[in-house]
C-alpha cells in the first residue's frame, strides 16, 4: 500500500513514521523543500530514539527509512492508494487541499483529514466523491498514543469507513473509536474546554502555572498538566480548535482566552517554537 500524507509537522511526520514502520510506503508532502527536510530530520530523529531505547532494531529502521519519500510537489502523491491530510488547522487551506486531492487521486480508497476540529462535511463538500472522505484523527505523539478517532460525515460510505478502520487498526495497530461529525469530535470536545479553563485560571492569577499543572498530574494522574499539554499540542492549533468549537456550539467554555490569542500573535506557540507557557530553548 502507498499512502500520501500532506503536511509533515508534528502530526504528519508522526503519522508518516508510524505508517512506514508498519510496512506502508509513504509519500510525504510539505510546502517547500526546507519544510520537507525538517520533516525528514524529525522522523529520522524519532526512529533513532526508538533504536536507542531498544523499541526498534537497526534493520527495521532502515526498512522504514526506505519506505519514505519526501517532496514539495503535491503532484507526487498521484497514484497513492489513500491520502491523509495533516496541514495547519485552517478550514480554508484544508478545503483548497481537498479540491486538489480530489483531482489528483480519483481512485483513492479514502481521503482522510487529521483535523482536530473542522467538521468533515466541510471538506468532503469540496470534492466530487464525498463518500470517500472521512476524519482519521490521530493523537500526539503519534508513535506513543494508541487512539485514532474515525469521523464519519453524513456522506461517508460504509466501505470507506471499513477501509479506513482496517488501515488504522489492521495496518497501524491503533485502536479506533467512532465519532459523529461535530467540531472537536469526542476527545477535543472534552479536552479543549478543560485546557482553556486552565489558561483562564492562570490568566486571572488564581494559581501559578506550575501549581495548575502539578495539581492535575499529582491529583488526577494525568501524564502532564493542561498548560504543558497546551505547549505540546501547539498554541496555534489550540486556538484554531477553540474557535471551531465556539463556532459550532457557541458555549462560553470554548471561548479562547485573550492570553492564548496574544501568545499566538507573539509567536509563542509552545514546544514547536521553543516557548509557550514554558521555555524549551535550553
Ligand atoms: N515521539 C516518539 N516517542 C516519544 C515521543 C515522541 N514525540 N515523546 C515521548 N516518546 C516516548 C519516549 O521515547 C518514551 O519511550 P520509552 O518509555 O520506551 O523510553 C515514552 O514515550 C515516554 O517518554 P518520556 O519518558 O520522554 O516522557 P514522559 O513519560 O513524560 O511521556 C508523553 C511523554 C508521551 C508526551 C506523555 O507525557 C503523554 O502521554 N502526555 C499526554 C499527551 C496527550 O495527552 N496527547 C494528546 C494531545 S491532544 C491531541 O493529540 C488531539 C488534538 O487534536 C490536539
Ligand atoms: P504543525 O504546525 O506542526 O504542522 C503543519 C504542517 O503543515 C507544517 O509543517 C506546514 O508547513 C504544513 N503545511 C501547511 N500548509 C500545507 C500545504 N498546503 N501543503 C503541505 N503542507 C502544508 O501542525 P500539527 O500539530 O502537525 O497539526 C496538523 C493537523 O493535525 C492540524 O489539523 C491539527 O489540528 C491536527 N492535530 C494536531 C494535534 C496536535 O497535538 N498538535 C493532534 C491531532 C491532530
Amino acid at each position: 500500500m502507498r499512502i500520501g500524507i500532506v503536511g509533515g509537522g508534528l502530526m504528519g511526520s508522526g503519522i508518516a513514521e508510524v505508517s512506514a514502520r508498519a510496512g506502508v510506503d509513504v509519500t510525504l508532502i510539505e510546502v517547500d523543500d526546507a519544510a520537507a527536510e525538517r520533516a525528514r530530520k524529525s522522523i529520522e530523529r524519532s526512529l533513532e530514539r526508538a533504536v536507542g531505547s531498544g523499541k526498534l532494531q537497526a534493520p527495521e529502521r532502515d526498512e522504514a527509512l526506505s519506505r519514505l519519500v519526501y517532496s514539495s510537489d503535491l503532484g507526487d502523491i498521484a497514484g497513492a492508494d489513500a491520502a491523509i491530510e495533516a496541514i495547519i488547522e485552517s478550514e480554508s487551506a484544508k478545503q483548497q487541499l481537498f479540491r486538489e486531492l480530489d483531482r489528483l487521486l480519483p481512485d483513492a480508497e479514502f481521503l482522510a483529514s487529521n483535523t482536530s476540529s473542522v467538521p468533515i462535511m466541510k471538506l468532503a463538500a469540496e470534492t466530487t466523491r464525498p463518500e470517500r472522505v472521512l476524519g482519521l484523527h490521530f493523537f500526539n505523539p503519534v508513535p506513543v498514543l494508541k487512539l485514532v478517532e474515525l469521523v464519519r460525515s453524513l456522506m461517508t460510505s460504509d466501505e470507506t469507513l471499513i477501509r479506513a478502520r482496517s488501515f488504522a487498526e489492521g495496518q497501524l495497530g491503533k485502536t479506533t473509536i467512532e465519532s459523529k461529525d461535530r467540531a472537536g469530535f469526542i476527545v477535543n470536545a472534552l479536552l479543549v474546554p478543560y485546557i482553556l479553563s486552565a489558561i483562564r485560571m492562570y490568566e486571572s492569577g488564581f494559581a501559578s502555572k506550575e501549581d495548575i499543572d502539578r495539581g492535575m498530574v499529582l491529583g488526577t494522574a494525568h501524564p502532564m498538566g493542561p498548560l504543558a499539554l497546551a505547549d505540546l499540542v501547539g498554541l496555534d492549533t489550540l486556538l484554531y480548535v477553540a474557535n471551531s468549537l465556539y463556532e459550532e456550539f457557541r458555549e462560553p467554555s470554548a471561548v479562547a482566552p485573550a492570553l492564548l490569542q496574544r501568545m499566538v500573535e507573539a509567536g509563542l506557540l509552545g514546544r514547536k517554537s521553543g516557548r509557550g507557557f514554558y521555555d524549551y530553548t535550553s
